[in-house]
């Protein structure tokens, strides 16, 4: 998968892909994180990339010209699935999203600040807005960074452990269940007796009934989902 990122403050986006898992997905070769910077897009000496908005009001606006510039070089060498913007008013990212776009060849990410882009931009190139969460942020990278973090892991061998991915919480709209370490034992606090009994099926059977328990309690609405 290729991700393209544009945004007017790569630096915010360098640290994200160079640990952990996200590093290994690239080194692997699974994934390539591709930083535009958006003044490079720009035709003037200023490298302006924002305006004030027409008709009034305070906060600055992306201007259309160097995100077009930027996205139709990108659309010129290679097709695109989605072209995603950034925004607190797009739809709010859950594991389906994520489980979906993780399908993708290549995907164009806008990160959005001020006041947010020109709606031109919006209307003409963006086929998908996503939120991580009901908050404003100071921009789309840190969301861009999430949003990332939450395909890459799901590509085929990313994870050390291919399974881990599936056993999830959210992944089938429900939280998942308590996990314990050694020693099975400590200050008196014990692991429930069943993970140490060696019988599978009831292991198994004792997760899908606690992850059932969990959500119930802490999130009944994943349960109305479908
Ligand atoms: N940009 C600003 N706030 C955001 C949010 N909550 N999600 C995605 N992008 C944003």
């Amino acid at each position: 998968m290729r991700i393209d990122i544009i945004t007017v403050v790569p630096d915010i986006l360098k640290s994200p892909f160079e640990a952990s898992i996200l590093q290994r997905a690239i080194e692997k070769g699974l994934v390539e994180i591709h930083l535009h910077n958006l003044r490079d897009y720009t035709t003037d000496n200023y490298k302006q990339i924002d305006d004030y908005q027409f008709g009034g009001g305070a906060g600055m606006v992306m201007m259309i010209e160097p995100i077009d510039k930027c996205i139709s070089e990108l659309k010129s060498e290679r097709e695109y699935n989605e072209v995603i913007y950034m925004t607190p008013d797009g739809a709010t990212l859950n594991q389906k999203t994520a489980n979906s776009l993780s399908l993708s060849e290549n995907i164009i990410i806008l990160c959005g600040h001020y006041k947010g882009v020109d709606q031109r931009v919006r209307d003409q190139f963006i086929t998908k807005e996503i939120s991580i969460g009901d908050y404003v942020l100071s921009g789309g990278e840190l969301g861009a960074a999430v949003l990332c973090d939450s395909i890459i892991r799901l590509i085929p061998g990313v994870l050390g452990n291919e399974t881990s991915a599936l056993t999830d919480s959210f992944q089938d709209n429900l939280l998942a269940p308590p996990v314990y370490t050694r020693p099975s034992e400590y200050k008196g606090w014990e692991v429930p007796s069943i993970l140490t009994s060696g019988n599978l099926p009831k292991i198994e059977e004792w997760r899908e009934n606690q992850a059932y328990e969990r959500t119930k309690k802490l999130r009944p609405d994943l349960l109305d989902d479908e």
